[in-house]
């Protein structure tokens, strides 16, 4: 069984072809970033049109340079939310259309299940049950994954994504867009005890997370400041202290109500060295692990969505003829796959 992944549901074009036997074959991916930079963020019009230009082309560029033709292609799996609707209907329509022509099954994929099962992907992948961090510009969740498709979120955020306040930060500092990388770079000439920052929602129960306030205080601290460059990598480092901090004392506690041992961190924010660090010291000090995709798995690709259909498929599960776009949708509405 070979599946072709999209992923169109934000600014990235991605596409790859999984198969049963050998893993993934490969993928391709066109980002969008240099169009949204000069606005500061995502024009949802300007993303969905990009799609159409780059969709087709970039499938083609997978089969050329896998040698797959599309007569060995068993099913084809879309990204069908969550994320803007004029970008998911691109890879929706799309994605149904080439598999009723090919004469194969179709099935819409959740974005952030594809975050949770890119680990799945790489050497020594997780066994379930386990915990998953979903960390992205558009989530942040705490999740207990049973098996694939049973999911019980046990946090979320009340505002801000971590991605979106990494983001936020950034531009107030004067970083381009996505500024989270960028931020994280300029974090590490930052002397530490300088700036605190506060760590939100820790001093209550709870595994709910509330990131917009990091903003407001970055930005009180930059206008305090003398606003030198030594001032701006302090506040980077202290910001990014806090939301990693933040997390590991939430990761802590949702170890501690499961007991659950490993530990997924995924989406766009999980390619951060720090967390990474953080939370592998505390995975360690709970005698568990953690597991993460290779960076370029972290972002969004075409790969976990291609990952995440072909379980579907071949559980047996599929659409109809329509075209399934859903802006918001919770993981905790899908269906179980039975292993
Ligand atoms: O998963 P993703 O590619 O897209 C969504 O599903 O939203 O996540 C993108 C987010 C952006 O906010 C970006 O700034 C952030 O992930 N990001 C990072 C890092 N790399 C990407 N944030 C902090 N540190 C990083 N190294
Ligand atoms: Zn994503």
């Amino acid at each position: 069984m070979i599946v072709l992944g999209i992923e169109t549901s934000c600014d990235e074009t991605a596409v790859a072809l999984y198969a049963a036997d050998r893993g993934l074959l490969g993928h391709a991916l066109y980002s969008q970033i240099d169009l949204h930079a000069r606005y500061g963020g995502v024009v949802p019009e300007l993303a969905s049109r990009d799609h159409v230009r780059k969709l087709l082309p970039l499938v083609q560029q997978v089969f050329d340079n896998t040698g797959i033709t599309k007569n060995e292609v068993s099913g084809v799996a879309y990204t069908s939310g969550p994320g803007l609707v004029g970008a998911l209907l691109v890879g929706a329509t799309t994605g149904r259309s080439l598999a009723w022509a090919w004469g194969v099954p179709a099935v819409a994929i959740h974005h952030m299940e594809g975050h949770l099962l890119a680990p799945m992907l790489e050497p020594n992948p997780p066994d379930f049950p386990f915990l998953a961090l979903l960390v992205s510009g558009g989530h942040t969740l705490l999740v207990e994954v049973e098996g694939i498709g049973s999911y019980r979120v046990l946090g979320d955020s009340i505002d801000d994504a971590v991605g979106e306040a990494f983001d936020k930060t950034a531009t107030l500092l004067g970083l381009s867009y996505p500024g989270g990388p960028a931020l994280a770079a300029l974090a590490r000439q930052g002397t530490a005890g300088r700036f605190r920052f506060p760590r939100p929602m820790t001093d209550r129960p709870g595994l709910d997370f509330s990131f917009s306030g990091l903003k407001t205080f970055a930005l009180n601290t930059w206008r305090e400041s003398s606003r030198s460059g030594q001032d701006r990598a302090d506040i980077a480092y202290a910001f990014e202290e806090a939301v990693v901090d933040t997390m590991v004392i939430k990761c802590r506690r949702a170890v501690a109500l499961t007991g659950l041992q490993t530990l997924v961190i995924a989406g766009g924010v999980g390619a951060n060295q720090r967390l990474r660090e953080r939370l592998g010291e505390l995975m360690d000090a709970e005698g568990g692990r953690v597991c993460y995709p290779r960076p370029e798995f972290c972002t969004d690709n075409g790969a976990m969505i291609a990952y995440a259909g072909y379980q579907r498929l071949q559980s047996g599960q599929y659409e109809s003829l329509s075209i399934k776009a859903m802006p918001r949708w919770s993981l905790e509405e899908l269906p179980a796959v039975k292993l």
